[in-house]
């Protein structure tokens, strides 16, 4: 096997930036979301119903997806879900119904450090770094899973990530919120995924850093990691986004690539002001 995230893995070609025209966003009714069929989506939560513990159901019949090649981004108010939806097809959060699988395997009852084993990296929207650890150390951390050579992994990351090289014997703590915000990134790329999840990956950030960021981004999706993330810079995030989900009280409102959610009157006057 390649010790090489960014190598041959296909999809070179694939043109994430540009959603294929022909089908036009739309409300999503209750059970009317797309199955996930064998050779469906390479990741996908379907029909996601549950909540923290015993409390309450956050989730409604739920579903996220992103496919091989392809960026996902997921959009919505405050409080809509969004985080615990990650979560769920992270493995965090017990499903009362429905399912998650990857690459056509049901991993639904797999623990997340399972689901890293089969591919899968997460960067969750909060304490998302080792503050007090440097930047390399941040980086080692990420690789826990292998037991091969990761320093070449680690030139990767810092070649996407050229300030992070300059910063590698720093805290992370010590970094700017765009900075952290990479070596989260990067620190979720040392396994080597699959497919990558992140959740509000530019939050906090001025404008020129999330191009930025959106930019790196775009090159991981380009070398053929999928990508599956939570976005409150919604226009913009939609803009880069093939496919687009808008999540209000825990269930799917509109679906649709990300031009067409752009397009879409209703979903511009309620999500992206106007
Ligand atoms: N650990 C938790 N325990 C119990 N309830 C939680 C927990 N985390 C979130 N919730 C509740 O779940 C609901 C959805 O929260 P979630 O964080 O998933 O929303 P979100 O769409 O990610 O919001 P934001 O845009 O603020 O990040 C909220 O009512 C929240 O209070
Ligand atoms: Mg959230």
């Amino acid at each position: 096997m390649s010790s090489d995230p960014y190598g041959d893995r296909g999809n070179k070609d694939a043109s994430i930036a540009n959603p294929r025209g022909g089908s036009t966003s739309h409300p999503v009714k209750k059970g009317g979301h797309a199955s996930a069929a064998p050779g469906g989506p390479f990741l996908i939560g379907e029909g996601m119903t549950g909540g923290y513990g015993s409390g309450p159901d956050i989730l409604h019949d739920c579903t996220i997806a992103v496919e091989k090649g392809e960026i996902a981004v997921i959009v919505g108010p405050n409080g809509a879900g969004k985080s615990t939806a990650m979560k769920a097809v992270f493995g965090m959060l017990d499903l009362r119904a429905g399912h998650v699988r990857l690459d056509g395997e049901d991993i639904t009852a797999l623990s997340p450090q399972d689901r890293v084993r089969k591919g899968m990296g997460f960067v969750p929207q909060t304490n998302n770094i080792f503050a007090s650890m440097t930047v390399e150390e941040n980086l080692e951390m990420g690789a826990f899973i292998r037991t091969d050579d990761f320093r070449g992994t680690m030139e990767q990351i810092y070649d996407l990530f050229p300030i992070l090289r300059d910063k590698r014997y720093q805290a992370a703590g010590e970094l700017s919120g765009g900075q952290r915000q990479q070596v989260a990134v990067g620190r979720a790329l040392m396994t080597q995924p699959k497919v990558l999840m992140l959740d509000e990956p530019t939050a906090g950030v001025s404008p020129i850093v999330m191009d930025e960021l959106f930019d790196r981004i775009i090159e991981v999706a380009r070398t053929g990691i999928p990508i599956l993330m939570v976005e409150q810079n919604a226009r913009q995030a939609l803009e880069i986004a093939d496919k687009g989900y808008v999540l209000v009280q825990g269930a799917n409102a509109y679906t649709g690539t990300g031009k067409d959610l752009l397009a879409d009157d209703e979903v511009r006057k309620s999500f992206l002001g106007g």
